[in-house]
């Protein structure tokens, strides 16, 4: 048998870890939050206060404390700096079903490898930490570099939200995504 205390934990990856999200996160959180190119890719750029989203850092430690949801802050391995936040919410108990979601803040921080190890650390809680069987992402049409991560990392188009999402005065499709705990082991 695997002895347990030789294995990774599932909030560490190769260059990012998950922790809880703080109310010291707050000034690290509003740095980027409402900045366009940030914004776009979860679908709103109707800008949200510092105040909204102390309220959201509440709601999520109230969820997290009813197992409702799990939001967690994302930071580098090495230096603990601030990268962004990632989630599971919408949970389905008896499906043992899920949503989940993640961003990367400050848009100097993409393309570096962060967003692809936060979200396999996310789908390890998720599978082997709070036992989910299928977990379920949507993304817009558009958000071809977050599409790409997702089918890298093993999630299949399962359905498309046909102009589902309006932006910049155009309605976009939305896809929906998912991924199966046999299909993650298997693959990671
Ligand atoms: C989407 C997001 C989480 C990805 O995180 P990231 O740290 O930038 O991603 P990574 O560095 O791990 O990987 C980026 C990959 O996309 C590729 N990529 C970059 N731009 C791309 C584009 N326009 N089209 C397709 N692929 C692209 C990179 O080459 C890299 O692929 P590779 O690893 O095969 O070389 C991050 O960019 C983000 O937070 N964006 C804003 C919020 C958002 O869109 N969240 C997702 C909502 S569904």
């Amino acid at each position: 048998m695997k002895d347990i205390y030789k294995t990774k934990s599932p909030f560490e990856g190769e260059k990012v870890r998950l922790r809880t999200i703080e109310k010291s996160d707050l000034d690290d959180i509003m740095k980027y939050w409402n900045t366009y190119e940030s914004r776009i890719g979860l679908g709103t750029i109707i800008p949200m206060s510092t105040m909204m989203e102390e309220e959201f850092i509440q709601s999520a430690h109230e969820r997290a404390k009813s197992g409702r949801g799990h939001i967690f802050a994302i930071e580098t391995l090495e230096t603990k700096e601030f990268l962004g936040t990632c989630g599971i919410e919408e949970i389905m108990q008896i499906n043992k079903s899920a949503v989940i979601g993640i961003i990367i803040h400050n848009p100097e921080n993409h393309n570096k490898g962060y967003g692809t190890d936060a979200m396999i650390c996310l789908l390890k809680v998720g599978f082997l930490v709070l036992n989910f069987h299928r977990l379920e992402l949507l993304v817009m049409d558009y958000n071809k570099k977050a599409i790409h991560v997702y089918e890298k990392i093993g999630f299949k188009e399962i359905g498309l939200k046909r102009e589902a999402h309006f932006l910049q005065g155009k309605y976009h499709d939305v896809y929906i995504m998912d991924i199966l705990a046999k299909e993650f082991e298997a693959l990671h």
